[in-house]
């Protein structure tokens, strides 16, 4: 971590908003000056404005913000809406023919939908799910490739009340399952497969998989025709969508929904043990996830808005499935893998649809850099005015490459921190008028109330002093809670310091200016690709294989990815010979992908005799976070039991 503090410390760069951008910029600097003094002012007042300009109300809610149940938070708690006629209705009028989603398929097929096309798919599919029973508060899972037809599921559930949970097409069946279960869902979309890196995934098989044994809540599966191979179909529990969807009516009358009503859990990792269902509210999320689409990207009419996020995580469900919606934008759908056939996929597909506004992870522009100027040299880029980075810190030299390379010198580049919890960006430039600092994410939006405290959680006052990142008032796209599990919730977020503040699990320090600097995880969480794995998670996944007896994983630092999982094994019985060494990893890094998706696979695995333990029995984590980045060892190690294993533990 010191060496974080060191690297970003050297960062002097500054870059003002280019004159040309914030000239035409919806936001100017006095715009955003008198939101932040209305925030300051009354905050209640000022979320309360917002939220009655920004949202269709079919109730006017008459209260902000109930707090009688803190840190449980409640925002517009008497109003009513329908998230998906504010997504779709609202546009028809004035956006019935304007294009709302572009999409590319992996094979290059390319599919445009209005906003009058896409009213009434989500329409039909709404209607297929009443047909099968879904009601107001039901759970449907959805398991499907970056397509069209998961926007469509996503706003359809929310246009009848359903609560939907999207699980990621890299999970395994066990993930989908595990998620299934928690959630206890009546129905899954999913689709037979989906492309990827020219590859089918084979999604209907997953989901067949995780059905087999368990998942008894789920009735009915409804599956997309995409891949075309051939996949087994359950007489009365599964539907294909060309069946069910497509013979419905192309209206749908909204179910009208309590403020509060969840809109959508989502799963995500967390220090121990099993993955937390995230549960948002519909009014609060919808709101932060319209207003951050609209200042943090500047959106407009004639723009083309590329968020490359799969819709199974955060990302592609705020700025995917309901934000650049809800702000009336074109967005662009892509399918698979960034660089397939070739490295200059991506660049390839912004030149086609003329994309204006791209949104990507640090690790797919490390990837992308990597592979030489030359590429994206070949595309015309010259419509992309903005730039957008999300998942993870960028580190400064990738920064200065998507700056020049990708953005030609002249586009901003807002660097957005946010989490599955927040539900929408908290801290990040306003493109026309923040100037921003390789590395930084600047400044809080205004509302949000971000502080770095230490351990005590008071606030840290030195510039460059890091400590925790907390927010210190509830706002409206909070989680509420996770699902079935409310202590968690408190005892994750708010325990820490007493419940007087959110604690979003990051470290972060303030430079001179006030600037965030996010340093990276506090707890047991690796930042893998952009994605976020428990380390407890994997542990677990490892110990379940026979072989197994005992299993440590930590975080390495890795050029692309940001960090790699490392981890060490410890072996039921005999440790095995170096012959079967090598076929035993092999095993278990398909185990671990297996049970988890191939994302959390083990980078590196060492089988070890045993794990260095302090005398009250905990693995010394830091040892082998140590070992595993190959650094020398400055911890007392005279207590391990058997030194000797220090050896086998650098690989030895
Ligand atoms: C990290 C993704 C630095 C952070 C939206 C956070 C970032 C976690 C940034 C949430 C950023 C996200 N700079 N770090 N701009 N954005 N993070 O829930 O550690 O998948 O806590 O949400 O990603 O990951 P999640």
């Amino acid at each position: 971590m010191s060496q974080n503090i060191e690297s970003v410390l050297h960062e002097q760069r500054v870059f003002e908003p280019p004159v040309a951008f914030s000239r035409s910029a919806r936001m100017q600097a006095a715009d955003l000056e008198r939101l932040r003094r209305e925030a300051r002012e009354d905050p209640l007042g000022y979320w309360a404005r917002l939220a009655r300009e920004h949202i269709h109300w079919q109730k006017p809610f008459t209260r902000v913000l109930d707090d009688s149940a803190a840190p449980n938070y409640r925002w517009f708690t008497d109003g009513e809406l329908n998230v998906s006629v504010n997504c779709l209705d609202l546009h028809l009028t004035e956006r019935a023919d304007k294009t709302a989603i572009i999409f590319e398929g992996e094979a290059g097929d390319v599919r445009k939908l209005t906003y009058g096309q896409l009213h009434a798919e989500v329409s039909r599919c709404a209607n297929s799910l009443r047909a099968l029973g879904i009601e107001p508060g039901d759970r449907v899972v959805i398991y499907m490739p970056l397509v069209p037809e998961a926007v469509v599921a996503m706003q359809a559930c929310a246009r009848i009340g359903a609560v939907h949970s999207v699980v990621f097409g890299g999970f395994s069946a066990l993930s989908l399952k595990d998620r299934i279960e928690d959630a206890g869902a009546r129905c899954v979309i999913t689709a037979d497969g989906g492309w990827r890196g020219g590859q089918i995934v084979e999604l209907k098989a997953a989901t067949d998989k995780a059905l087999a044994d368990g998942c008894h809540s789920v009735e009915h599966v409804i599956v997309l025709r995409r891949s075309g191979q051939a996949i087994s179909m359950q007489e009365g529990r599964d539907h294909w969508w060309h069946d069910i969807v497509a013979t419905q009516a192309s209206v749908c009358e909204p179910v009208w929904v309590n403020a509060e009503h969840p809109l959508f859990l989502l799963y995500t990792s967390g220090s121990t043990g099993r993955p937390k269902g995230i549960q948002h509210s519909s009014a609060g999320y919808f709101l932060n996830a319209k207003l951050t689409s609209q200042w943090v990207f500047d959106l407009r009419d004639d723009d083309v808005f590329w968020c490359t996020a799969d819709v199974g995580w955060i990302t592609g469900h705020s700025y995917v499935a309901y934000g650049p919606l809800a702000a009336g934008a074109t967005l662009v759908l892509y399918e698979g893998a960034p660089t397939y056939p070739d490295g200059g996929r991506f660049w390839r597909v912004c030149a086609a649809h003329g994309v204006s506004i791209f949104y990507t992870a640090p690790t797919a522009i490390r990837a992308l850099m990597k592979l030489g100027d030359e590429i994206p040299a070949a595309y015309d880029l010259s419509k992309i005015r903005l730039l957008g980075s999300v998942g993870e810190p960028i580190n400064p030299e990738a920064w200065m490459w998507y700056h020049r390379v990708i953005g030609g010198g002249r586009c901003p580049i807002v660097d957005t921190w946010w989490q599955t919890e927040t539900g929408a960006i908290m801290i990040a430039p306003i493109p026309g008028v923040t100037a921003t600092k390789p590395g930084s994410c600047t400044q809080a939006l205004p509302g949000i109330e971000a502080e770095i405290v230490d351990d005590e959680g008071r606030p840290v006052m030195a510039a460059d002093a890091g400590g925790y990142l907390v927010i210190r008032r509830p706002w409206p796209s909070m989680l509420r809670t996770i699902w079935g599990d409310n202590a968690r919730y408190i005892e994750t977020y708010w325990s820490k310091f007493q419940n007087r503040y959110y604690v979003a699990g990051d470290s972060a320090h303030r430079d001179a200016d006030g600037y965030f600097w996010i340093m990276g995880r506090i707890d047991d969480v690796l930042n893998v690709a952009g994605h976020r794995l428990g380390t407890m998670e994997i542990e677990s996944a490892l110990v379940a294989h026979p072989r197994v007896a005992e299993a440590a994983v930590v975080g390495r630092p890795h050029e692309i990815k940001g960090e790699s999982v490392f981890a060490y094994v410890v072996c039921k019985g005999q440790r095995p010979s170096e012959s079967e060494l090598a076929t035993l990893k092999i095993e278990l890094r398909a185990w671990v992908g297996e049970q988890l998706g191939a994302i959390a696979k083990p980078d590196e695995l060492r089988i070890v005799e045993n794990l260095p333990k302090t005398r009250s029995g905990k693995i010394m984590r830091r040892l082998l976070r140590a070992i595993a980045r190959g650094e020398s060892i400055t911890q007392d190690v005279s207590t391990l039991e058997n030194p000797a294993i220090l050896e086998q533990l650098r690989g030895g």
